[in-house]
């Protein structure tokens, strides 16, 4: 049969790319400890280790990654080159415990790039993993061939490329450069591992990083600014008894067979919340507004975030922001709701309560130590010249014309393996879901079974409905991981511009989309 034939493919495929540097045991073996958390779709898994006691560890700030130089292009525009090496590095995550990550210039998470719009860059990525990689840019506007198609391989350095794969996708070995035009603006995007079957695991041990686009319409605003602009990456881990990262994949060796033990296949949940690769970190802060930049960057845990306080009702939150930049205007929540790949810009004023107070966020449907996420001590009395302006920027509606398709997205089968499916297909490298013409904006149907976070590349999208009503409070902005939960109905519409192209669809989940969620969109010259 057609697909298992594929399924088949695959395995071959990535038997034939295995590479020079020898085997690397990460994860942890034997017999796992899951637990099924409420509110998730997704199981946890259990670390052998005991885990530290939360808010003791600094909250760490990524380190932010400067250019090495600048390119010309072919058409004469100087694009700032970064330099990115993929490598295995041994990190503190636990405090004095040594773990071993797959990280951009070995940290986790990488770099974070700070480019502006209308600055054309060029990010080398060099591979000195000993599998295969794919870098893809959440949330940017990017040339096809710069997107990371899932099957546009990154080979390690020194790998010999196999003659006939046979399979669709562009190899390059040691390095590759990614062209982003940075013609988008402002945002919070982030950069990841998108290899076809392995996402799940090569993200998992630490292959993500934010990349901040920034803007002259930003800038002119009175935000909170520099220590007072925090980016937190959130993400959950499990460690097994010897502290390394413990992931229930199929094949350890992440190079043939794809997916995760049968018992995981909703998500891998850890049970050690980790912001900005820190567990249940503590930032000593200012009594001042602070703008909080917020990725979920874990594979499957959802958070809604509430801020607390002891004997008070808990911190409103403001949110400016969402996937693909700042709202009109701000709204007040009362959380701050994120399925994985999301991203929410929120203001906190933390200048509301006495100094000596400790405000802690808490994953509301977490329980246990997945409850706690990260606590700011406010240790200082300042002076705040902040505000957050009525208006924050302009956001032109998408006004679909009369094409509308509609994407299942649901369980079902791989070959004879138990998957996930859109419109009852897994993967299919070889074909197109949908051609769509570039310039037009159509009206897209997601239909769900259990939660599910899609993601279009290329353009965000803005949501006109969700469960027959108008958009829910996670939907506002320019947006493009939209979260459905189980049964729900949401329409989004959709515009692609500029690049025509192989991009793909799929489900954040990133245990679903290895295991075949996912389509290829191909993006056609309008009429
Ligand atoms: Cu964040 Cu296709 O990925
Ligand atoms: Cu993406
Ligand atoms: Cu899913």
């Amino acid at each position: 049969m057609r697909r298992s034939a594929l399924h088949l493919t695959r395995r071959t495929f990535f038997g034939a790319l295995a590479a020079a540097a020898g085997t690397t045991a990460l994860s942890g073996c034997g017999a796992l400890g899951i637990d099924t958390p409420p509110g998730q779709t997704g199981e946890a898994l259990r670390s052998e280790r005991p885990l530290p006691r939360p808010y003791e560890v600094p909250l760490p700030r990524p380190r932010t990654a400067r250019p090495t130089g600048t390119l010309t292009l072919p058409d004469g525009t100087i694009a700032d080159l970064y330099e990115i090496t993929q490598r295995a590095a041994e990190v503190e995550i636990l405090p004095g415990v040594r773990t071993t990550v797959w990280g951009y210039d070995g940290t986790f998470p990488g770099p974070a790039l700070e480019t502006r719009t209308g600055r054309p860059v060029v990010v080398r990525h060099r591979n000195e993993l000993p599998v295969p990689t794919v870098t893809h840019l959440h949330g940017g506007h990017t040339p096809a061939d710069s997107d990371g198609w899932p099957l546009d391989l990154l080979l390690p350095a020194g790998a010999a490329p196999p003659q006939h794969h046979g399979m669709p996708g562009d190899l390059a070995v040691g390095s590759r450069d990614h062209h982003y035009p940075m013609t988008q603006r402002a945002a919070t995007l982030w950069y990841h591992d998108h290899r076809m079957d392995f996402t799940g695991p090569d993200v998992h041990r630490g292959l993500l990083g934010l990349h901040l686009v920034r803007d002259d319409v930003e800038d002119a605003l009175p935000l909170p600014r520099g220590d007072r602009e925090i980016p937190l990456v959130l993400c959950d881990r499990s460690f097994d008894a010897d502290g390394r990262l413990a992931y229930p994949s199929l094949d350890r060796s992440l190079r043939r067979v794809p997916g995760v033990e049968a018992a995981w296949m909703e998500g891998v949940l850890g049970d050690v919340v980790l912001v900005n690769g820190a567990p249940w970190p503590v930032a000593e802060v200012d009594a001042a507004r602070h703008r909080l930049r917020i990725l979920n960057g874990a594979n499957a845990r959802r958070f809604s975030l509430a801020f607390q306080v002891p004997g008070a009702p808990d911190l409103p939150v403001i949110q400016i922001g969402s996937d693909g930049g700042l709202l009109a205007a701000p709204v007040e929540r009362p959380t701050v709701d994120l399925a994985p790949g999301e991203r929410c810009d929120v203001v906190v004023d933390l200048g509301r309560v006495p100094v000596g107070t400790e405000v802690t966020v808490v994953n509301l449907p977490g329980t246990g130590p997945t409850r706690d996420v990260l606590r700011f001590r406010v240790v200082r009395a300042a002076r705040d010249d902040s505000a957050v302006p009525a208006v924050l920027s302009e956001i032109d509606p998408l006004v679909p014309g009369p094409v509308r398709r509609e994407f299942v997205f649901r369980r079902g089968a791989i070959g004879d393996h138990a998957g996930w499916t859109i419109n009852d297909r897994s993967f299919d490298p070889d074909g197109s879901l949908a051609d769509v013409p570039l310039g037009t904006t159509e009206t897209w149907r997601f239909r769900t079974d259990v939660h599910h976070p899609v993601h279009v590349h290329l353009d965000p999208v803005q949501v006109l409905a969700r469960g027959g009503r108008g958009p829910g409070p996670s939907d506002a902005g320019w947006k493009d991981t939209v979260d459905l939960r189980p049964g729900e109905i949401v329409d989004v519409a959709v515009r692609f511009t500029d690049f025509a192209g192989r991009f793909v669809l799929h489900c954040h989940n990133l245990e679903h989309e290895d295991m075949a969620m996912m389509a290829t969109i191909r993006t056609v010259p309008g009429a």
